[in-house]
């Protein structure tokens, strides 16, 4: 048998297990969670012992280091895969159609929160890597999975001091990732290029307590008033973003990366339809896929302030926040990029509050090489399993880790994402194709085939 028929005569023992891995509330944000998070680090790591891994737990000061390995010969390449198994919260619930942590199949797809960011990509390779052990009884390449537990929380520092401590555990040839996407429906891609993030809370105190907004409203200044004044100025009507010094370090897109982006089959009224906005917005003079992938950017992930419960309820609240975080291309360093937003923030604030920013840094981006022998056996091990030779790009989400690789391991990395943008990953309802986790596992069960033949 090959490991291809193995994975078509197992599909609804593959479909169920990865179900089980999908029930796993594993909500890396919320502490009420942390017991979910370590149960579904221990499912990983009994799996992958039952399929003939060496798999450990490493706890961690945050959440559990999922490690396991599969040494076929020393002398041979060596792939260190990464993936994670922690999710974003579920919230909104209302909007779900089927519980976040009920998997379940429709239209062709498998909807539950984790099932394409990265439950569903991160099985894909284990399911390949089962593939071959079953039907070949070794694997062409020793393998060795990274599974973190923390990454939707910006993988904290924890995990670079692992990979920093244990440097000779985790040498390899190259990195593989599944946590991208592929650039649409029937067209997969290799990313060769991920946008790093900076993150910071901004708090605006007004009053020591709520005030009638009828006996004091316009002798005090109304902290959500004036903290949407100041978002409102982060921009200015090109789409620039206004902090001093905030593009000083940031590299203009390539050339090449300008021509090969243009070659990408994009057509606007399908974009916009997608997600369901009247117009497009964005920084003047860049494209789509330029705004997206190779811009800096600076957005308001939520807002508080005020009364938001029934009815109405006339006062000038006390205090107003948000969360912003800022989307950074190569060369643009997280903790300067928080330090111009605090200093910038904090000239725009009017003498009738008091503000405080909370810096919690970030990750840079990551470019990888377009070309050289190991991309292009990825590329055949994705026609393999995809049908199709895959295309260049790059994306806008951030994977934090991305960088220690290259850093403390000396490795590049392969971004092969098997999902796809309208997946919804983060959102409600997010989802992952069947036939996208088939084309998968079935380029995971080729990639260490080719990965092994490389020379180096
Ligand atoms: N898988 C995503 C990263 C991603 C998203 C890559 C879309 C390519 C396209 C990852 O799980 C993620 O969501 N990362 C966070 C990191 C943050 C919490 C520090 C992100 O990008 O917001
Ligand atoms: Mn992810
Ligand atoms: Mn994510």
């Amino acid at each position: 048998m090959t490991p291809n028929e193995y994975l078509d005569q197992s599909t609804e023992k593959r479909h169920n297990e990865l179900f089980e891995f999908l029930r796993f509330p594993s909500i890396s944000a919320k502490s009420e969670h942390k017991g979910d998070v370590a149960a579904c680090a221990d499912w990983l790591k009994n799996h992958l012992n039952n399929i003939g891994f060496t798999a450990s737990v490493y706890p961690t000061n945050s959440h559990p280091i999922v490690y396991a390995e599969y040494i076929t010969d020393p002398k041979a390449k060596t792939i260190l895969y990464y993936g994670h198994y922690d999710v974003q919260p579920a919230e909104p619930f209302d909007l779900w159609k089927t519980p976040p942590f009920e998997p379940q199949v429709r239209d062709g797809y498998i909807y539950a929160r984790g099932s394409c960011d990265d439950k569903g990509q991160t099985f894909a390779h284990i399911k390949g890597l089962e593939a071959i052990l079953q039907t070949e009884g070794k694997l062409p390449i020793n393998a060795k999975l990274l599974i973190e537990g923390q990454e939707e929380g910006g993988s904290t520092a924890d995990l670079t001091k692992f990979i920093k401590e244990n440097k000779d555990m985790l040498a390899a040839d190259i990195v593989v990732v599944s946590d991208t996407a592929q650039f649409n429906k029937d067209l997969p891609a290799v990313t060769f290029g991920l946008r790093g993030i900076a993150f910071c809370e901004v708090y605006v105190y007004g009053p020591d307590r709520d005030l009638h907004s009828g006996s004091f409203g316009g002798a005090v200044a109304n902290p959500v008033n004036v903290l949407c004044s100041m978002i409102g100025q982060l921009h200015d009507k090109n789409g620039k973003i206004t902090i001093p010094g905030f593009y000083q370090h940031c590299k203009p897109p390539t050339k090449w990366e300008r021509t090969q982006f243009k070659k990408l089959p994009y057509k606007e009224a399908a974009y916009k339809k997608a997600i369901g906005i009247p117009a497009l917005h964005g920084e003047k003079g860049f494209s789509t896929y330029e705004r997206t992938w190779v811009r800096p950017t600076l957005d308001v992930n939520g807002i508080k302030g005020g009364y938001q419960g029934e009815g109405g309820k006339t006062i000038i609240p006390a205090e107003a926040s948000c969360k912003i975080t800022m989307r950074l291309v190569p060369e643009m360093k997280p903790d300067d990029i928080c330090n111009k937003l605090e200093r910038h923030l904090k000239r725009l604030a009017p003498k009738s509050v008091r503000i405080k920013v909370v810096k919690h840094g970030g990750a840079k981006a990551v470019v990888v090489p377009t070309d050289g022998p190991w991309l292009e056996a990825a590329g055949r091990a994705i026609k393999t399993g995809f049908g199709k030779v895959p295309v260049y790009m790059k994306e806008g989400g951030s994977i934090p880790v991305a960088g220690d690789f290259k850093n403390s391991l000396g490795l590049d990395t392969i971004f092969i994402g098997f999902g796809q943008n309208d997946d919804n990953i983060h959102s409600p309802n997010e989802r992952f194709r069947v036939i996208d986790f088939e084309r998968g596992c079935k380029t995971a069960a080729a990639l260490p085939f080719e990965l092994a033949s490389v020379k180096k």
